[in-house]
């Protein structure tokens, strides 16, 4: 399976393309409270009504679930089919979150591959299956809220969260607040802005105005899209180390030489195709005034943008990921031996009492130590 191209390396573009080219590959129960269904309807498309302000600007119907699930797709084919990018992680027993977790489709494959993980998808919308495999469940709640879970994750993933969060700080914080020591956040993101190597991409191409309008809006509407690249100095703001940003290249489109990189630009330009109309329409009706028909004309000449073989362009996806520290053991908790117990000065006659005790040797070495033994 082919991967994604790293930041560094050039996409040759395909000389000699054909009209197969464009052909695709065919490629738990949740819990439901009332007014999680109070959808709204809106320009042909159905919006979660959740929360006051109805501040989820992108639809929850049947088509973006399909374009969700193809995505997904995406993600897996830039990273040779993984769904993570944990170094030498064995999730065995492992409590899993995942972070609006759409369809579920990820949480349901990583279930697949991890069946001794236990995972959570959480989202604001029931669209998730109800048949899905025993170590899964779902749950609908709103994860900008104070996250008031009873125990600890050992792992927490969220994908595609760009323009859904309000105080993306706030929400790293709170993930690493709920994982275990030595646990792991990962974020998956597209920055969807196009980028180009060879000056083929004109910058007043429809495409290019789009995107800005988007990115505008976004920010404007207090959820912003362009975070991909904020990411990694969220992650060591909130106290995560071994940090890591990997950047990944996707081309938009099947202009690539290189049949991998021309199936990955073919699903990542399908699933625009198909999203652009639910990516911008609440959000330039509801937030820039547009009409309906407007967002449909412009988003129409887009999509020949996509579709124009000389406009080499891409996108970069973001695969941030972090630890959380280990626990230092603080002086007085260390229990080196199981007879061991801190020093008390006031009980004891002295400092004679305290050379003669095995068990305060333990504690004074602790305290040369930092404590970190
Ligand atoms: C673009 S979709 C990504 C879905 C999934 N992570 C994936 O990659 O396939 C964003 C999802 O986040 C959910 N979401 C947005 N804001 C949320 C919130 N505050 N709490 C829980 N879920 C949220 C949406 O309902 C939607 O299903």
């Amino acid at each position: 399976m082919s991967r994604g191209l790293k930041i560094s390396d050039l996409i040759i573009p395909d000389p000699a393309p054909t009209s197969s080219d464009d052909d695709l590959e065919s490629s738990g129960g949740w819990s439901l409270t009332s007014s999680v269904t109070d959808y709204v309807y809106e320009n042909g498309r159905r919006y979660p009504g959740f929360g006051p302000d109805g501040a989820y600007l992108y639809p929850n119907d049947d088509r973006e679930n399909e374009r969700l699930d193809l995505q997904h797709h995406v993600f897996r084919l830039l990273k040779g089919g993984d769904l993570h990018t944990i170094p030498n992680a064995q999730f065995k027993n492992a409590k899993v979150l995942d972070v609006g977790t759409g369809t579920g489709i990820w949480a349901i494959d990583f279930a697949d591959e991890y069946p001794e993980a236990k995972i959570r998808g959480i989202d604001l919308s029931p669209t998730q299956p109800e048949w899905v495999p025993e170590n899964v469940v779902f749950e609908i709640d709103n994860l900008e809220d104070q996250w008031n879970f009873t125990s600890k994750f050992d792992y927490i993933h969220m994908r595609m969260m760009l323009g859904s969060i309000a105080n993306w700080p706030l929400l790293i914080k709170q993930a690493f607040e709920n994982l275990s020591p030595g646990g792991w956040l990962e974020s998956q993101e597209v920055l969807t802005c196009a980028y180009c190597d060879d000056g083929t991409l004109p910058p007043d191409c429809n495409w290019k105005k789009w995107e800005k309008l988007y990115v505008d809006a976004a920010r404007e509407f207090g959820r912003p899209i362009d975070i991909a690249m904020d990411l990694k100095g969220w992650y060591e703001e909130a106290g995560f180390v071994d940090v890591v940003e990997e950047v990944v290249k996707c081309p938009l489109g099947n202009w690539p030489a290189d049949r991998g990189q021309k199936e990955n630009g073919r699903y990542l330009r399908t699933s625009l195709s198909e999203g652009l109309q639910a990516l911008s329409l609440a959000t330039f009706t509801r937030v820039l005034g547009w009409k309906a028909d407007e967002v449909e004309a412009l988003t129409a000449l887009c999509r020949n943008d996509l579709n124009n073989r000389a406009y080499h362009g891409y996108f970069k996806f973001y695969f941030v990921r972090g630890r959380k520290p280990e626990e230092k053991k603080p002086v007085g908790s260390i229990g080196r031996s199981n007879k061991w117990r801190k020093y008390n000065w006031e009980e004891s006659s002295g400092p004679s009492d305290f050379r003669s005790s095995s068990s305060t040797l333990d504690t004074l070495t602790d305290r040369r130590d930092g404590g970190n033994a």
